[in-house]
């Protein structure tokens, strides 16, 4: 576990009008300014980004969910990291299962990460499997995003991306089940040794490692103590600014 921790807010399509998502990032930010080792990154809908820019601080900072690998040009409905830029977005989500459902692949999303890195915003790696069953099949199917997703990066990259374990199956509300913090633990690892494999094992060990699935106050404790992360990505609680608070408190103290 890194010293420094970090806590993504995945707000997805919420909240539904301008004073509302105003209201929730002034909340987590006044609770985020006084974190002595945290950094906490709202991701809203891309509407907000430009008002929420100008609440944004080095201790909350602004991330997009999604973008495009190109500048600019004829990509009806699309948002380029140009365009976060001038909103102050430092980070974005890529590659979460939300959007592979809607046909992105590891190729797709592979792109997208080499924009991001080369336009300076800190691309949010989510990777998972959609289902555990009785042999070694996960383990496959992270490698295979992992492996796709980063082709072709630099190994001093490696520093400029976070990684979301987020396996599908304890996602949102209808999740199977909530991941326990051994099965969090064995995915890191396994991730650091893919990465090792094909970046070196110094360079395996820089980018920062969360995990994602139906994260809240209960469980976050024994999550950071024993699922060898470096913090969360949270969805339905970051709507939530008491219990999001709990969680950035537990992880700040650990
Ligand atoms: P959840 O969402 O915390 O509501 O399960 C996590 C995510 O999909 O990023």
């Amino acid at each position: 576990m890194k010293t420094k921790k970090i806590i993504v807010a995945n707000w997805k399509m919420n909240p539904l009008n301008t004073k509302d998502a105003i209201k929730l990032f002034s909340s987590i930010k006044s609770t985020s300014q006084k974190n002595k080792k945290t950094s906490v990154v709202v991701c809203s809908p891309s509407i907000f980004l430009p008002v929420l820019s100008k609440y944004s601080s080095i201790k909350c900072a602004l991330g997009a969910q999604n973008m495009h690998f190109e500048t600019n040009g004829a990509f009806t409905g699309e948002i380029s990291a140009k365009m976060l830029k001038d909103s102050k977005v430092s980070y974005v989500i890529l590659g979460h299962s939300e959007r592979r459902a809607m046909g992105e692949d590891d190729i797709f999303i592979n792109q997208k990460i080499k924009m991001a890195i080369k336009s300076g915003i800190t691309p949010i790696l989510c990777v998972g499997e959609k289902e555990r069953t009785g042999d070694a099949w996960y383990l496959h199917a992270v490698k295979t995003q992992v492996d796709g997703c980063l082709e072709g990066l630099r190994p001093s990259d490696l520093a400029k991306i976070v990684i979301a374990y987020e396996p599908v199956w304890a996602i949102g509300k209808d999740s199977v089940r909530v991941a326990t913090p051994s099965e969090c633990e064995e995915m890191v690892i396994y991730i650091r040794k893919v990465l090792s494999d094909k970046f070196g094992a110094k360079n395996a060990q820089t980018p920062m490692i969360v995990y994602g699935g139906s994260v809240d106050s209960k469980e976050a404790q024994d999550f950071m103590m024993n699922g060898g992360i470096d913090g969360f990505l949270v969805g339905r609680a970051s709507l939530n600014p008491k219990e999001f608070e709990k969680i950035v408190q537990i992880v700040d103290l650990i």
